[in-house]
């Protein structure tokens, strides 16, 4: 297998990473030390990530929230008291950079595809490379992540910037449930202003632009969808910025024995660079706007209940076409560390004779992703008589109906 047809399978299974090509463009926008490297180095000099924002206010107000938020989040990173942070998802931003020059030690983790570009361009601008670690992973594959940070004796400051909105209400919990059993292991705090992003987008979009907001956060949802190919950006623990309500995204985090601690943003928000593309007015406006946002900081709530953490098993899959059925027999989990294998696999498959059905034994099959979802619709759409499944569990059947499969 060519690693070339690898990455190719990893960015088609799951098209998320390429939110973070558009957030560092727009980090460079708001001149964050650092980013025009990054940015020349994965060779965006062109902006194009962009280029679907219409207007040059769409962008600007995009920066302006990107800024606040890059630069609050290693603000409270640097004042949480741990001195080991963990970036889930890292993006191609310059925390490490930032953070190692205060004395952190920084773990980068993200999707494989991000990881594999973002290391040896972290690594070769950093002066203390020693401080900074990689590792790709999928946020809802705890064995990926406990294999991450398996070398770390340190509590934790895990901070998720930019990723809840693009989880499914299945991939949302387990994912919750990871850090939760990370902050088990470890101890340590999770840090995110993911839960109000819509109320900070909003309120940005409406304190700097007034009535012509609406079309500019239109658009701006709009590039985030289409890039990610997901179908909302919202679950249970992203609040409802009509209500404001904070029930559904607090109750998740009791029921995973955690407990948040809301972050006032304008409080703790620095001054920010953007600042000078915009009136005063504007300013005042924004700072005053903030005082309504709030970033999130998460630790183990003392009353809850102990948890065995489950453990899964590692990813196997055998396949075999005879008569013109593909059989697959899956193990594990379907995310998106696996599903590019099996893309690939049904390629080839595809390449070597012709296939009228797939059928796939899931009797040893755990868990699937959104990742593993997209592959398996593009069996179904590509193939006669479409994909049967076998000897399936309960929450792998709840997955696949959700996801309109029989
Ligand atoms: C909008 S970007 C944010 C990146 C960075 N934190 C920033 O602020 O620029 C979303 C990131 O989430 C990552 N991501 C999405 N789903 C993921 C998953 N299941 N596991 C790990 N990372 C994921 C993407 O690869 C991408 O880097």
């Amino acid at each position: 297998m060519q690693s070339g047809n690898l990455q190719g399978a990893q960015e088609r299974v799951n098209p998320v990473f390429l939110t973070a090509k558009t957030a560092i463009c727009l980090m460079a926008r708001a001149s964050i030390a650092d980013t025009a490297e990054i940015v020349r180095c994965l060779g965006l000099e062109d902006n194009q990530p962009l280029q679907s924002m219409a207007d040059s206010d769409t962008i600007l107000g995009n920066a302006l929230v990107v800024e606040a938020k890059y630069r609050t989040m290693c603000r409270l990173i640097e004042n949480c008291g741990y001195r080991t942070c963990v970036d889930l998802p890292c993006g191609y931003t310059p925390k490490a950079l930032h953070l190692t020059q205060k004395g952190f030690r920084f773990v980068g983790l993200d999707l494989p595809i991000v990881v594999q570009e973002m290391e040896p361009i972290i690594r070769s601008l950093a002066a203390n490379p020693e401080r900074v670690s990689f590792c790709g992973v999928d946020a809802t594959n705890y064995e990926s992540l406990a294999a991450a940070l398996q070398n770390i004796d340190e509590p934790l400051c895990i901070t998720t910037e930019g990723m809840i909105m693009y989880f499914t209400e299945n991939e949302v919990e387990t994912v919750i449930a990871n850090v939760r059993n990370l902050l088990e292991v470890h101890g340590g705090c999770w840090i995110t202003p993911d839960p109000e992003f819509k109320l900070q987008f909003i309120l940005t979009f409406r304190s700097v632009f007034g009535e012509n907001s609406l079309a500019k956060l239109a658009t701006t949802g709009n590039v985030a969808t289409k890039q990610s190919n997901v179908a909302n950006l919202s679950n249970s623990f992203i609040v409802d910025a009509r209500t404001g309500s904070l029930k559904a995204a607090q109750n998740l985090l009791a029921k995973h024995g955690l407990k948040a601690e809301r972050i006032n943003l304008a409080e703790h928000m620095p001054e920010l660079s953007v600042y000078r593309q915009l009136t005063s007015k504007q300013i005042l406006q924004f700072k005053e706007a903030m005082r309504n946002c709030h970033y999130w900081i998460i630790t183990l709530d003392e009353m809850r209940k102990p948890q065995t953490i489950q453990r899964q098993n590692p990813f196997e899959m055998n396949h075999k076409l005879a008569n013109g059925i593909l059989r697959i027999k899956l193990r594990g989990r379907v995310d998106s560390i696996s599903a590019p294998k099996i893309l690939l696999a049904w390629e080839a498959e595809k390449i070597a004779g012709v296939i009228d059905g797939v059928e796939i034994d899931c009797a040893e099959l755990d868990y699937i992703s959104s990742a593993g979802i997209r592959v398996l619709s593009d069996m179904q759409k590509n193939c006669g008589r479409g994909v049967a499944f076998f000897n399936v569990n309960s929450s792998v059947a709840e997955i696949l109906s959700q996801n309109g499969f029989k």
